[in-house]
């Protein structure tokens, strides 16, 4: 056992030693293809993270937001930034009401987020076409439209990833089991009542049981 065990491993590890990358095997099997360059994957390689990593450099203010906003935006966000395509303002202290409205101020928890998304996506007749600059300086504008900072207030890596935008530390990691499995796990074959998945009878919503959210009602 230990000899055979033994040998197989001093086979697996020569087969390793004498391994070819990955792409010049898929290249070797198919005929085509070949590694993205460094150059090529660049374009794609545009998110921002939360913590500010992938911004790149560029600054800009609300005051030079303005301009950009009622050029690029206004038609499809309105004035007062609350039109049919996506509220971008107001409604913060608003999403435990019986009326949630949910904005870039009242619920997205980055502000680093704003610049992602309106660099990769917006202006939805043109995505991409913003300069870093004129990224930074919109978002901005929107942060000051919902009070979060101040109009002259510059807007880049460092200060857009320090924002501390209100509904922060408003998300938590849902409880929820996705199968109710109070049931016997094992060996149930015998007087198992129920399978193990599906909501116990008498409940037929899926989210019932573990929040109370309508739970427990009987169908009809
Ligand atoms: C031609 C119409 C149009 C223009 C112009 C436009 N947007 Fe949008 N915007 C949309 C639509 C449609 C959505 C929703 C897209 C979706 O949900 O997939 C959206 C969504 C957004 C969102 C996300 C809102 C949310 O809470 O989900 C932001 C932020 C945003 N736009 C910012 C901007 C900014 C900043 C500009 C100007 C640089 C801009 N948009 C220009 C149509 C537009």
């Amino acid at each position: 056992m230990f000899t055979s065990r033994a040998a197989l491993t001093v086979a697996l590890c020569a087969g390793l030693s004498s391994a070819i990358p990955a792409h010049a095997q898929a290249q070797e099997r198919f005929g085509f293809g070949r590694e993205a360059t460094a150059h090529e994957i660049e374009g794609w390689n545009i998110d921002a993270r939360p913590d500010g990593v992938g911004l790149p450099p560029g600054s800009g203010t609300a005051a030079q937001g303005r301009d950009i906003y009622n050029a690029r935006c206004v038609a499809c966000h309105a004035e007062d930034l609350n039109g049919p395509m996506g509220a971008l303002a107001g409604g913060i202290g608003s999403l435990a009401t019986e009326k949630p409205l949910r904005t870039v101020g009242s619920y997205w928890p980055y502000a680093t987020t704003l610049w992602d998304y309106v660099h990769r996506a917006m202006p939805f007749d043109a995505p991409q076409s913003l300069s870093a600059d004129e990224v930074y300086a919109v978002s901005a504008y929107v942060l000051f439209r919902n009070g979060i900072i101040k109009e002259d207030e510059a807007m880049n890596a460092d200060t857009l990833a320090r924002v501390k935008m209100p509904n922060r530390d408003g998300f938590y990691d849902d409880p929820r089991p996705d199968v109710f499995n109070t049931a016997c796990q094992r060996d149930c074959r015998q007087g198992a009542k129920r399978p193990v998945q599906g909501p116990p009878p008498g409940q037929s919503d899926t989210t019932g049981g573990a929040t109370g959210i309508g739970g427990g009602a009987s169908p009809q």
